[in-house]
Protein backbone atom coordinates (compact mmCIF):
# COMPACT_ATOMS: atom_id res chain seq x y z
CA UNK A 1 0.00 0.00 0.00
CA UNK A 2 1.50 3.80 -1.16
CA UNK A 3 1.47 6.19 2.00
CA UNK A 4 2.75 9.38 2.07
CA UNK A 5 5.73 7.72 3.89
CA UNK A 6 6.75 5.53 1.39
CA UNK A 7 6.49 8.36 -1.28
CA UNK A 8 8.81 10.41 0.96
CA UNK A 9 10.71 7.11 0.98
CA UNK A 10 11.01 6.82 -2.19
CA UNK A 11 11.86 10.77 -3.25
CA UNK A 12 14.99 10.51 -0.56
CA UNK A 13 16.08 7.20 -1.75
CA UNK A 14 16.21 7.70 -5.43
CA UNK A 15 15.86 11.41 -6.41
CA UNK A 16 18.60 12.21 -3.47
CA UNK A 17 20.83 15.24 -4.60
CA UNK A 18 18.41 15.92 -7.36
CA UNK A 19 16.12 18.74 -7.64
CA UNK A 20 12.58 18.25 -7.33
CA UNK A 21 10.71 21.03 -9.65
CA UNK A 22 6.63 20.74 -10.23
CA UNK A 23 5.56 23.34 -12.91
CA UNK A 24 1.66 24.20 -13.23
CA UNK A 25 -0.39 27.52 -14.49
CA UNK A 26 -2.60 27.39 -11.60
CA UNK A 27 -0.80 27.98 -7.72
CA UNK A 28 -1.61 25.93 -5.25
CA UNK A 29 -2.07 28.71 -2.57
CA UNK A 30 -3.96 32.51 -3.70
CA UNK A 31 -3.37 34.91 -1.15
CA UNK A 32 -6.06 37.88 -1.84
CA UNK A 33 -7.27 40.62 -0.12
CA UNK A 34 -10.32 40.43 1.58
CA UNK A 35 -12.17 42.44 4.21
CA UNK A 36 -9.53 44.63 4.81
CA UNK A 37 -6.96 41.39 5.60
CA UNK A 38 -4.70 38.87 3.45
CA UNK A 39 -6.68 36.03 2.77
CA UNK A 40 -4.91 32.60 1.43
CA UNK A 41 -7.05 30.19 -0.25
CA UNK A 42 -6.65 26.71 -2.10
CA UNK A 43 -8.60 27.01 -5.72
CA UNK A 44 -10.80 24.47 -6.89
CA UNK A 45 -8.35 22.39 -9.47
CA UNK A 46 -8.37 18.28 -9.50
CA UNK A 47 -4.23 19.23 -10.22
CA UNK A 48 -3.87 20.67 -7.15
CA UNK A 49 -6.06 18.21 -4.94
CA UNK A 50 -3.72 15.44 -5.93
CA UNK A 51 -0.31 17.37 -6.21
CA UNK A 52 -0.37 19.76 -2.92
CA UNK A 53 -0.18 15.95 -0.79
CA UNK A 54 2.55 14.91 -3.05
CA UNK A 55 4.49 18.30 -2.40
CA UNK A 56 4.02 17.96 1.43
CA UNK A 57 5.48 14.62 1.58
CA UNK A 58 8.36 15.77 -1.46
CA UNK A 59 9.29 19.50 -0.63
CA UNK A 60 10.52 20.68 -3.28
CA UNK A 61 9.86 23.74 -5.26
CA UNK A 62 6.60 24.32 -6.78
CA UNK A 63 6.87 27.15 -10.16
CA UNK A 64 3.12 28.40 -11.00
CA UNK A 65 1.55 31.92 -12.30
CA UNK A 66 1.22 34.05 -9.57
CA UNK A 67 -2.76 35.06 -9.66
CA UNK A 68 -3.67 36.59 -6.43
CA UNK A 69 -4.29 40.05 -5.67
CA UNK A 70 -2.02 39.35 -3.05
CA UNK A 71 0.61 37.62 -4.18
CA UNK A 72 3.34 40.02 -4.67
CA UNK A 73 3.07 41.32 -0.89
CA UNK A 74 3.27 37.32 0.26
CA UNK A 75 6.94 36.48 -1.65
CA UNK A 76 10.23 36.98 -0.51
CA UNK A 77 12.62 39.34 -2.99
CA UNK A 78 13.04 36.26 -4.94
CA UNK A 79 9.56 35.79 -5.33
CA UNK A 80 9.41 32.88 -3.16
CA UNK A 81 6.77 31.90 -0.41
CA UNK A 82 7.02 28.52 1.82
CA UNK A 83 3.47 26.78 1.91
CA UNK A 84 1.01 25.29 3.30
CA UNK A 85 0.77 28.15 5.18
CA UNK A 86 -0.45 26.32 8.63
CA UNK A 87 2.85 24.00 7.95
CA UNK A 88 5.53 24.95 5.01
CA UNK A 89 7.07 21.52 3.58
CA UNK A 90 7.79 23.29 0.42
CA UNK A 91 8.57 26.29 -1.68
CA UNK A 92 5.96 28.16 -4.46
CA UNK A 93 7.83 30.24 -6.69
CA UNK A 94 5.68 32.78 -8.38
CA UNK A 95 5.66 33.58 -12.11
CA UNK A 96 3.68 37.30 -13.05
CA UNK A 97 2.10 37.26 -16.15
CA UNK A 98 0.18 40.61 -17.50
CA UNK A 99 -3.41 40.81 -18.00
CA UNK A 100 -2.57 40.86 -21.63
CA UNK A 101 -0.84 37.67 -20.72
CA UNK A 102 -3.32 35.98 -18.82
CA UNK A 103 -5.75 36.83 -21.54
CA UNK A 104 -4.00 35.80 -24.45
CA UNK A 105 -2.46 32.43 -23.00
CA UNK A 106 -4.97 31.42 -19.98
CA UNK A 107 -8.40 32.64 -21.11
CA UNK A 108 -7.41 32.25 -24.76
CA UNK A 109 -5.36 29.49 -26.04
CA UNK A 110 -5.86 27.36 -22.81
CA UNK A 111 -9.10 27.76 -21.77
CA UNK A 112 -10.72 28.48 -25.10
CA UNK A 113 -8.79 26.64 -27.50
CA UNK A 114 -7.23 23.64 -26.37
CA UNK A 115 -9.88 22.80 -23.35
CA UNK A 116 -12.55 22.34 -25.91
CA UNK A 117 -10.40 21.13 -28.23
CA UNK A 118 -9.84 17.89 -25.72
CA UNK A 119 -12.84 17.76 -24.29
CA UNK A 120 -15.84 15.72 -26.75
CA UNK A 121 -18.79 17.80 -25.14
CA UNK A 122 -19.30 19.47 -28.23
CA UNK A 123 -18.11 23.01 -27.75
CA UNK A 124 -16.54 24.85 -30.43
CA UNK A 125 -12.41 25.70 -29.39
CA UNK A 126 -11.65 29.20 -30.94
CA UNK A 127 -8.01 29.54 -32.76
CA UNK A 128 -6.76 32.97 -32.58
CA UNK A 129 -2.86 33.61 -34.10
CA UNK A 130 -2.60 36.82 -31.35
CA UNK A 131 -3.42 33.98 -28.40
CA UNK A 132 -1.04 31.63 -29.95
CA UNK A 133 1.11 34.09 -30.04
CA UNK A 134 1.00 34.88 -26.52
CA UNK A 135 0.71 31.25 -25.67
CA UNK A 136 4.32 30.52 -27.31
CA UNK A 137 6.08 33.38 -24.75
CA UNK A 138 4.24 32.64 -21.94
CA UNK A 139 5.86 28.89 -22.27
CA UNK A 140 9.30 30.50 -23.36
CA UNK A 141 8.90 32.82 -19.61
CA UNK A 142 8.26 29.80 -17.78
CA UNK A 143 10.69 27.99 -19.25
CA UNK A 144 13.65 30.37 -18.23
CA UNK A 145 12.42 30.80 -14.58
CA UNK A 146 12.54 27.01 -14.35
CA UNK A 147 16.05 26.92 -16.39
CA UNK A 148 16.84 29.80 -13.93
CA UNK A 149 15.73 27.63 -10.74
CA UNK A 150 17.70 24.51 -11.96
CA UNK A 151 21.16 26.11 -12.70
CA UNK A 152 24.06 23.61 -13.16
CA UNK A 153 22.11 21.22 -10.65
CA UNK A 154 20.65 17.60 -12.15
CA UNK A 155 17.08 17.85 -12.01
CA UNK A 156 13.43 16.15 -12.16
CA UNK A 157 11.15 18.58 -13.41
CA UNK A 158 7.17 17.43 -13.67
CA UNK A 159 5.31 19.76 -15.91
CA UNK A 160 1.29 19.51 -15.80
CA UNK A 161 -1.15 19.77 -18.07
CA UNK A 162 -2.24 21.31 -21.64
CA UNK A 163 -1.12 25.06 -20.43
CA UNK A 164 2.30 24.52 -21.16
CA UNK A 165 2.71 22.25 -24.11
CA UNK A 166 5.87 24.29 -25.52
CA UNK A 167 7.81 24.26 -22.86
CA UNK A 168 9.54 20.62 -22.69
CA UNK A 169 10.84 21.01 -25.71
CA UNK A 170 12.55 24.36 -24.42
CA UNK A 171 13.85 22.54 -21.16
CA UNK A 172 15.22 19.02 -22.62
CA UNK A 173 16.60 21.14 -25.65
CA UNK A 174 18.61 23.47 -23.14
CA UNK A 175 19.69 21.57 -20.20
CA UNK A 176 20.93 17.71 -20.68
CA UNK A 177 20.72 17.65 -17.09
CA UNK A 178 17.14 17.56 -16.82
CA UNK A 179 14.48 14.65 -16.89
CA UNK A 180 11.22 16.08 -18.00
CA UNK A 181 8.11 14.15 -16.76
CA UNK A 182 4.62 15.42 -17.62
CA UNK A 183 1.43 14.84 -16.86
CA UNK A 184 -2.00 15.66 -19.60
CA UNK A 185 -4.99 15.98 -16.22
CA UNK A 186 -7.35 16.01 -19.14
CA UNK A 187 -8.33 13.69 -21.76
CA UNK A 188 -6.80 13.02 -25.17
CA UNK A 189 -8.97 13.16 -27.80
CA UNK A 190 -8.86 11.42 -31.02
CA UNK A 191 -6.43 12.01 -33.79
CA UNK A 192 -9.42 13.40 -36.02
CA UNK A 193 -10.46 15.58 -33.52
CA UNK A 194 -7.19 17.38 -32.43
CA UNK A 195 -6.18 17.70 -36.18
CA UNK A 196 -8.56 20.78 -36.50
CA UNK A 197 -5.41 22.72 -34.34
CA UNK A 198 -3.81 25.02 -36.54
CA UNK A 199 -0.76 24.79 -34.38
CA UNK A 200 -0.84 20.78 -34.06
CA UNK A 201 2.55 20.31 -35.01
CA UNK A 202 4.03 22.70 -32.74
CA UNK A 203 2.23 21.44 -29.73
CA UNK A 204 3.06 17.41 -30.26
CA UNK A 205 7.01 18.62 -30.72
CA UNK A 206 6.94 20.56 -27.84
CA UNK A 207 5.49 17.08 -25.76
CA UNK A 208 7.86 15.24 -27.39
CA UNK A 209 9.92 17.37 -25.29
CA UNK A 210 9.52 14.87 -22.46
CA UNK A 211 11.34 11.88 -21.53
CA UNK A 212 8.03 10.47 -19.79
CA UNK A 213 4.61 11.61 -21.03
CA UNK A 214 1.08 10.59 -18.81
CA UNK A 215 -2.55 10.47 -19.01
CA UNK A 216 -4.93 8.97 -16.68
CA UNK A 217 -6.07 6.16 -18.96
CA UNK A 218 -4.41 4.01 -21.71
CA UNK A 219 -7.14 5.05 -24.21
CA UNK A 220 -6.06 8.36 -24.06
CA UNK A 221 -2.45 7.38 -24.48
CA UNK A 222 -3.49 5.33 -27.58
CA UNK A 223 -5.32 8.43 -28.98
CA UNK A 224 -1.95 9.99 -28.25
CA UNK A 225 0.10 7.22 -30.17
CA UNK A 226 -2.55 7.70 -32.98
CA UNK A 227 -1.61 11.49 -33.28
CA UNK A 228 1.62 11.56 -33.94
CA UNK A 229 1.81 8.78 -36.02
CA UNK A 230 -0.68 10.96 -38.36
CA UNK A 231 0.36 14.14 -37.77
CA UNK A 232 4.34 14.22 -37.59
CA UNK A 233 7.56 12.91 -38.12
CA UNK A 234 8.46 10.30 -35.82
CA UNK A 235 8.77 6.37 -35.04
CA UNK A 236 5.80 5.12 -32.56
CA UNK A 237 6.43 2.18 -30.93
CA UNK A 238 2.92 0.60 -30.02
CA UNK A 239 4.67 -2.58 -28.48
CA UNK A 240 7.29 -0.06 -26.05
CA UNK A 241 4.13 3.04 -25.79
CA UNK A 242 7.59 4.95 -26.83
CA UNK A 243 7.46 7.71 -28.92
CA UNK A 244 11.07 8.46 -30.99
CA UNK A 245 11.68 12.29 -32.60
CA UNK A 246 14.87 12.87 -33.97
CA UNK A 247 16.82 10.64 -31.53
CA UNK A 248 15.30 11.60 -28.37
CA UNK A 249 12.69 9.28 -27.02
CA UNK A 250 9.34 9.80 -24.83
CA UNK A 251 7.71 7.08 -23.03
CA UNK A 252 3.75 7.40 -22.94
CA UNK A 253 2.30 5.64 -19.81
CA UNK A 254 -1.10 5.69 -18.07
CA UNK A 255 -1.36 7.06 -14.29
CA UNK A 256 -4.75 7.27 -13.48
CA UNK A 257 -4.63 10.25 -10.69
CA UNK A 258 -6.02 9.94 -7.42
CA UNK A 259 -6.38 11.21 -3.64
CA UNK A 260 -5.11 11.08 -0.70
CA UNK A 261 -8.24 8.68 0.98
CA UNK A 262 -6.79 8.49 4.74
CA UNK A 263 -6.61 12.22 4.87
CA UNK A 264 -9.99 13.25 3.25
CA UNK A 265 -11.63 10.05 5.48
CA UNK A 266 -9.83 11.43 8.57
CA UNK A 267 -11.24 15.17 8.03
CA UNK A 268 -15.13 13.63 6.99
CA UNK A 269 -14.82 12.12 10.52
CA UNK A 270 -13.49 15.31 12.28
CA UNK A 271 -15.68 17.23 14.96
CA UNK A 272 -15.97 20.07 12.96
CA UNK A 273 -17.97 18.41 10.51
CA UNK A 274 -20.46 17.00 12.72
CA UNK A 275 -21.11 20.19 13.65
CA UNK A 276 -21.46 21.79 10.72
CA UNK A 277 -23.44 18.73 9.59
CA UNK A 278 -25.72 19.93 12.52
CA UNK A 279 -25.69 23.14 11.74
CA UNK A 280 -26.82 22.31 7.72
CA UNK A 281 -29.53 20.09 8.85
CA UNK A 282 -31.18 22.73 10.40
CA UNK A 283 -30.79 26.01 8.15
CA UNK A 284 -31.51 23.79 4.74
CA UNK A 285 -34.21 22.08 6.77
CA UNK A 286 -33.08 18.59 5.82
CA UNK A 287 -34.50 16.85 9.01
CA UNK A 288 -36.60 13.45 7.46
CA UNK A 289 -35.31 14.77 3.72
CA UNK A 290 -33.06 12.66 1.18
CA UNK A 291 -30.03 14.42 0.66
CA UNK A 292 -28.70 14.63 -3.52
CA UNK A 293 -25.53 16.36 -4.28
CA UNK A 294 -23.67 18.06 -7.14
CA UNK A 295 -20.23 19.31 -6.47
CA UNK A 296 -18.47 20.81 -9.82
CA UNK A 297 -16.39 23.52 -10.88
CA UNK A 298 -18.91 25.37 -12.87
CA UNK A 299 -17.71 24.23 -16.50
CA UNK A 300 -19.69 22.98 -19.33
CA UNK A 301 -17.46 19.77 -19.76
CA UNK A 302 -19.38 18.84 -16.27
CA UNK A 303 -22.97 18.36 -17.50
CA UNK A 304 -24.83 20.43 -14.84
CA UNK A 305 -27.79 21.53 -17.23
CA UNK A 306 -27.76 18.10 -18.47
CA UNK A 307 -28.10 16.67 -14.77
CA UNK A 308 -30.86 19.30 -13.57
CA UNK A 309 -32.81 18.07 -17.01
CA UNK A 310 -32.59 14.73 -15.33
CA UNK A 311 -33.46 16.08 -11.95
CA UNK A 312 -36.43 17.70 -13.93
CA UNK A 313 -37.19 14.17 -15.39
CA UNK A 314 -37.09 12.15 -12.01
CA UNK A 315 -39.74 14.78 -9.93
CA UNK A 316 -42.23 14.88 -13.43
CA UNK A 317 -42.30 10.57 -13.16
CA UNK A 318 -41.91 10.01 -9.61
CA UNK A 319 -44.31 12.51 -7.80
CA UNK A 320 -44.16 10.45 -4.66
CA UNK A 321 -40.58 11.90 -3.83
CA UNK A 322 -41.46 15.31 -4.03
CA UNK A 323 -41.39 17.13 -0.83
CA UNK A 324 -38.89 14.09 -0.22
CA UNK A 325 -35.75 15.08 -2.02
CA UNK A 326 -33.68 17.82 -2.17
CA UNK A 327 -30.95 18.61 -4.85
CA UNK A 328 -27.79 20.60 -3.56
CA UNK A 329 -25.54 22.05 -6.63
CA UNK A 330 -22.47 23.35 -5.30
CA UNK A 331 -19.36 24.85 -7.04
CA UNK A 332 -17.26 27.32 -7.50
CA UNK A 333 -17.77 29.32 -10.99
CA UNK A 334 -14.55 29.42 -12.78
CA UNK A 335 -13.06 31.03 -16.21
CA UNK A 336 -15.90 33.60 -15.82
CA UNK A 337 -14.03 35.77 -18.65
CA UNK A 338 -14.66 33.30 -20.94
CA UNK A 339 -18.03 33.78 -23.08
CA UNK A 340 -18.48 29.58 -23.44
CA UNK A 341 -18.70 29.93 -18.76
CA UNK A 342 -20.76 32.79 -18.02
CA UNK A 343 -23.75 31.43 -21.03
CA UNK A 344 -23.01 27.91 -18.56
CA UNK A 345 -23.82 30.16 -15.60
CA UNK A 346 -26.85 31.68 -17.26
CA UNK A 347 -28.39 28.42 -18.69
CA UNK A 348 -27.81 26.79 -14.58
CA UNK A 349 -29.64 29.76 -13.21
CA UNK A 350 -32.41 29.55 -15.83
CA UNK A 351 -32.79 25.93 -15.14
CA UNK A 352 -32.79 26.20 -11.56
CA UNK A 353 -35.52 28.95 -11.52
CA UNK A 354 -37.82 26.84 -14.37
CA UNK A 355 -37.52 23.66 -12.07
CA UNK A 356 -37.78 24.97 -8.64
CA UNK A 357 -41.02 27.25 -10.03
CA UNK A 358 -42.88 24.43 -11.54
CA UNK A 359 -42.30 22.05 -8.11
CA UNK A 360 -41.85 23.66 -4.89
CA UNK A 361 -44.88 23.85 -2.26
CA UNK A 362 -44.94 26.05 1.08
CA UNK A 363 -41.65 24.61 2.72
CA UNK A 364 -40.09 22.89 -0.04
CA UNK A 365 -38.09 23.53 -2.85
CA UNK A 366 -36.34 20.68 -5.25
CA UNK A 367 -32.86 22.60 -5.65
CA UNK A 368 -31.12 24.27 -3.59
CA UNK A 369 -28.28 26.45 -5.28
CA UNK A 370 -25.25 26.77 -3.50
CA UNK A 371 -23.07 27.94 -6.03
CA UNK A 372 -20.29 30.30 -4.97
CA UNK A 373 -17.56 29.68 -2.27
CA UNK A 374 -18.08 27.30 0.31
CA UNK A 375 -15.64 26.44 3.10
CA UNK A 376 -14.36 23.13 2.91
CA UNK A 377 -15.39 22.17 6.23
CA UNK A 378 -19.42 22.49 4.78
CA UNK A 379 -18.89 20.76 1.37
CA UNK A 380 -17.71 18.18 3.26
CA UNK A 381 -20.81 18.01 5.49
CA UNK A 382 -22.75 18.33 2.90
CA UNK A 383 -20.56 15.53 1.28
CA UNK A 384 -21.84 13.11 4.52
CA UNK A 385 -25.47 14.45 4.48
CA UNK A 386 -25.60 13.27 1.02
CA UNK A 387 -27.24 10.04 0.36
CA UNK A 388 -26.68 10.04 -2.81
CA UNK A 389 -23.62 12.37 -5.62
CA UNK A 390 -24.69 12.63 -9.37
CA UNK A 391 -21.06 13.32 -11.30
CA UNK A 392 -22.61 13.98 -14.55
CA UNK A 393 -19.80 15.20 -16.97
CA UNK A 394 -19.82 15.33 -20.56
CA UNK A 395 -16.16 14.38 -20.71
CA UNK A 396 -13.58 13.98 -18.40
CA UNK A 397 -9.89 13.05 -17.70
CA UNK A 398 -10.30 11.63 -14.73
CA UNK A 399 -12.65 13.44 -11.89
CA UNK A 400 -11.57 13.67 -8.60
CA UNK A 401 -14.87 14.80 -6.84
CA UNK A 402 -15.89 11.17 -7.75
CA UNK A 403 -13.27 9.78 -5.64
CA UNK A 404 -13.55 12.12 -2.99
CA UNK A 405 -16.88 11.35 -2.02
CA UNK A 406 -16.15 7.46 -1.92
CA UNK A 407 -13.46 8.39 0.60
CA UNK A 408 -16.28 10.39 2.89
CA UNK A 409 -18.80 7.79 2.81
CA UNK A 410 -17.66 6.70 5.81
CA UNK A 411 -20.74 4.89 6.80
CA UNK A 412 -20.47 3.37 3.07
CA UNK A 413 -24.09 3.49 2.62
CA UNK A 414 -24.20 6.65 -0.22
CA UNK A 415 -24.38 5.93 -3.67
CA UNK A 416 -22.54 7.25 -6.77
CA UNK A 417 -23.63 7.85 -10.06
CA UNK A 418 -21.48 8.10 -12.48
CA UNK A 419 -20.99 9.38 -15.83
CA UNK A 420 -19.42 6.43 -18.79
CA UNK A 421 -17.51 9.56 -20.04
CA UNK A 422 -15.05 9.78 -16.84
CA UNK A 423 -11.69 8.55 -15.90
CA UNK A 424 -13.19 7.71 -12.76
CA UNK A 425 -15.81 5.15 -14.64
CA UNK A 426 -13.09 2.87 -15.84
CA UNK A 427 -12.12 2.31 -11.69
CA UNK A 428 -15.58 2.98 -10.06
CA UNK A 429 -17.18 -0.23 -11.89
CA UNK A 430 -19.96 -0.21 -8.98
CA UNK A 431 -21.19 3.26 -9.37
CA UNK A 432 -24.84 3.55 -11.01
CA UNK A 433 -23.02 4.23 -14.68
CA UNK A 434 -25.20 6.48 -16.57
CA UNK A 435 -25.09 7.90 -20.18
CA UNK A 436 -25.11 12.17 -19.05
CA UNK A 437 -26.68 12.92 -22.31
CA UNK A 438 -29.67 10.82 -21.43
CA UNK A 439 -32.20 12.60 -18.92
CA UNK A 440 -34.54 9.32 -19.28
CA UNK A 441 -31.60 7.39 -18.32
CA UNK A 442 -30.69 9.38 -15.27
CA UNK A 443 -33.78 9.76 -13.99
CA UNK A 444 -34.56 5.88 -13.91
CA UNK A 445 -30.93 5.62 -12.21
CA UNK A 446 -31.62 8.27 -9.55
CA UNK A 447 -34.77 6.41 -8.31
CA UNK A 448 -33.23 2.99 -8.58
CA UNK A 449 -30.31 5.05 -6.26
CA UNK A 450 -32.86 5.56 -3.82
CA UNK A 451 -34.54 2.80 -3.63
CA UNK A 452 -31.64 0.55 -3.32
CA UNK A 453 -31.41 -2.21 -0.59
CA UNK A 454 -28.72 -1.11 1.98
CA UNK A 455 -26.92 -4.32 1.45
CA UNK A 456 -26.06 -3.73 -2.14
CA UNK A 457 -25.17 0.02 -1.44
CA UNK A 458 -22.88 -0.89 1.36
CA UNK A 459 -21.40 -4.06 -0.79
CA UNK A 460 -20.83 -1.28 -3.65
CA UNK A 461 -19.16 1.22 -1.75
CA UNK A 462 -17.11 -0.86 0.15
CA UNK A 463 -15.52 -2.12 -3.09
CA UNK A 464 -15.30 1.37 -4.46
CA UNK A 465 -13.41 2.42 -0.87
CA UNK A 466 -10.87 -0.61 -1.14
CA UNK A 467 -9.95 0.20 -4.95
CA UNK A 468 -9.33 4.27 -4.37
CA UNK A 469 -7.67 3.62 -0.96
CA UNK A 470 -5.02 1.42 -2.68
CA UNK A 471 -5.09 3.38 -5.69
CA UNK A 472 -4.47 6.31 -4.03
CA UNK A 473 -2.31 9.95 -5.01
CA UNK A 474 0.96 8.25 -3.48
CA UNK A 475 0.63 5.65 -5.91
CA UNK A 476 -0.03 8.14 -8.69
CA UNK A 477 3.09 10.19 -7.85
CA UNK A 478 5.43 7.27 -6.56
CA UNK A 479 5.01 5.29 -10.28
CA UNK A 480 5.75 8.58 -11.72
CA UNK A 481 8.42 8.93 -9.57
CA UNK A 482 9.48 5.72 -10.29
CA UNK A 483 9.38 5.97 -14.08
CA UNK A 484 11.76 9.18 -14.36
CA UNK A 485 14.40 7.59 -12.10
CA UNK A 486 14.05 4.46 -14.56
CA UNK A 487 14.53 6.71 -17.65
CA UNK A 488 17.24 8.20 -16.16
CA UNK A 489 19.46 5.80 -15.38
CA UNK A 490 17.77 3.23 -18.62
CA UNK A 491 18.64 6.37 -20.89
O1 LIG B 1 -8.59 19.12 -14.03
C1 LIG B 1 -8.33 19.78 -15.21
C2 LIG B 1 -7.94 21.21 -14.91
O2 LIG B 1 -7.58 21.89 -16.06
C3 LIG B 1 -6.80 21.31 -14.00
O3 LIG B 1 -5.65 21.09 -14.65
C4 LIG B 1 -7.03 22.67 -13.50
O4 LIG B 1 -6.28 22.98 -12.41
C5 LIG B 1 -8.51 22.61 -13.23
O5 LIG B 1 -9.00 21.94 -14.33
C6 LIG B 1 -9.11 23.94 -12.94
O6 LIG B 1 -8.95 24.81 -14.01
P1 LIG B 1 -8.31 26.23 -13.86
O7 LIG B 1 -6.92 26.06 -13.36
O8 LIG B 1 -8.39 26.80 -15.24
O9 LIG B 1 -9.16 26.98 -12.88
Amino acid sequence: MWTRERLQTLVEEKLQDCLFVVVSNREPYVHSHAHGAIQCQVPPSGLITALDPVMRACGGTWIAHGSGNADKETVDERDRVRVPPDDPSYTLRRVWLSKGEVDGYYHGFSSDALWPLCHIAYTRPTFNADEWSTYKAVNERFAQVVLKEVGARRAFVFVQDYHLTLMPRILRDANPNVVVAHFWHIPWPNREAFRVCPWQHDILDGLLGNHLLGFHLRYHCNNFLDTVDRAIEARVDRDRYQITRGEKKTAVRPFPISIDFEEVARRAGGPDVEAEMQRLKRSLELEGRILVMGLDRIDYTKGIPDRLRAIDRFLDRNPEYRGKVVFIQTGVPSRVHVPAYRRINDEIDTLIDEINWKYETGDWRPIIDMRGSQSAVTLMALRRLASLAIVSSLHDGMNLVAKEFVASSLGEDTVLILSEFTGAARELTDALLVNPYSADQVAEVMREALEMPLEERQRRMSRMRAIVRENNVYKWAGDIVSGMVGLRSGG
